[in-house]
């Protein structure tokens, strides 16, 4: 039997296509697909007023938009510790420092009233997780940030494509970042973005993109090379190149195909499992939201049994997340009551799910966990 991935990357012949014609221009660095690429997903979101930078990770983006606001040694950043660790290294490549907070038990984003209990002088900003493409409490978010004075800088890594109040997350708000890492919906195998309000922290995050190199963007952007340059800042490696930005364009041609067949796979996921009695499934019917993973709650101490289960069947599956106050680098984090964290965290499992998801696959999976419970 074919073994069902977790994942499965959706690179189809355009995308080589676009790669080749790439290679074919000779230049093959940062340049004008890169910007290409940055156009695409502006459009794409909407954006009015809004600017956008690409990077090489998300990772890398996160970074660049801390330093971008400001954000630096002797600060605090509150993000949940169910989240991916990605998060809480860029804080702390950054100067700051973490600090954790528990998630909410319906829709596992952060829980703002707790985050509010976290407050101290020293806290400069909040990085809410989209978690599996479902938007977090954005009103309550962006209550607490104006009443306390604090960034929002929105980690949209799950979340291409979903919809807040009929708006497309990354379209308003404070700083918005996405990732284009290997397994999202859209990919340029590594890659990020980060969404701001001002030209000038555009600017800043094309400086700090490019090793503090204060003009060499406008340049590269026509596939040239700056040689009368200032480096006014400090500033990082993190450029994406023509090439990976070529894989983003190709797959970002293809988004709204991606989201809708996704959308569809996790409403048959959904319709097949809510009878269950064991389990818990995503708190949304999946319109507006641009499912990263399909993450159901296996309850009472039962999904290890079920990964067993699903794995003799050849089906694999994922934990989204490991909480970080349990790493040992970030044990020592200030955080609060991590009781939902601590409580959901044995009980998430990421069933597959894939773009253009053949139905076989589907059939395997909703046969796997509903003979299961049966
Ligand atoms: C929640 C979350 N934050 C941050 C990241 C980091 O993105 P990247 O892998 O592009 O650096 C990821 C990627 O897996 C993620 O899932």
């Amino acid at each position: 039997m074919e073994k069902i991935p977790v994942f499965a990357p959706h690179i189809g012949v355009d995308t080589l296509k676009h790669v080749t014609d790439a290679l074919d221009v000779g230049w093959l660095g940062m340049g004008a697909t890169t910007k290409e690429f940055e156009e695409r997903i502006a459009a794409f979101l909407g954006l009015k007023d809004r600017f956008v930078v690409v990077t090489n990770t998300g990772t890398s983006a996160f970074h660049i938009a801390l330093r971008a606001a400001g954000i630096g040694p002797g600060d605090e950043v509150i993000t949940p510790s169910f989240n991916y660790v990605a998060d809480h290294q860029a804080i702390r490549m950054a100067g700051a420092e973490p600090v954790m907070c528990d998630v909410r038990d319906d829709n596992l984003g952060i829980d703002v009233e707790k985050a509010e209990a976290l407050i101290t002088k020293r806290t400069r900003a909040i990085d809410p997780l989209h978690f599996a493409g479902i938007p977090c409490d954005l009103d309550g978010v962006y209550r607490l940030a104006e009443k306390h004075g604090l960034r929002v800088l929105e980690d949209a890594t799950h979340a291409f494509g979903s919809l807040h109040r009929g708006r497309k997350i990354g379209s308003f708000g404070d700083i918005t970042w996405f990732s284009f890492d290997p397994v999202k919906v859209v990919t340029s195998i590594d890659g990020g973005c980060v969404v701001v309000n001002s030209e000038k922290e555009l600017h800043d995050l094309q400086r700090l993109r490019l090793l503090g190199v204060d003009k060499d963007t406008t340049e590269r952007y026509k596939n040239r090379r700056a040689w009368d340059y200032d480096v006014v800042s400090e500033g990082y490696r993190y450029h994406l190149t023509n090439i990976m930005a070529s894989i983003g364009v190709s797959q970002i041609k293809r988004v709204d195909e991606f989201i809708a067949s996704r959308q569809q796979v996790c409403k048959q996921y959904n319709k097949a499992f809510a009878p269950i009695e064991g389990v818990r499934i995503p708190p949304t019917d999946f319109e507006g939201v641009s499912p990263f993973i399909y993450s159901l709650r296996v309850l009472k101490g039962r999904r290890d049994a079920l990964i067993a289960h699903l794995n003799a069947r050849d089906i694999d599956v994922g934990v989204h997340f490991i909480p970080v106050h349990e790493h040992a680098y970030f044990a020592s984090c200030r955080r609060g009551d991590m009781n939902v964290t601590d409580r959901v965290t044995k009980e998430v499992l990421t069933l597959p799910l894939h773009s253009n998801m053949k139905a076989e696959f589907v059939e395997r999976v909703i046969d796997g966990v509903t003979g299961f419970f049966s």
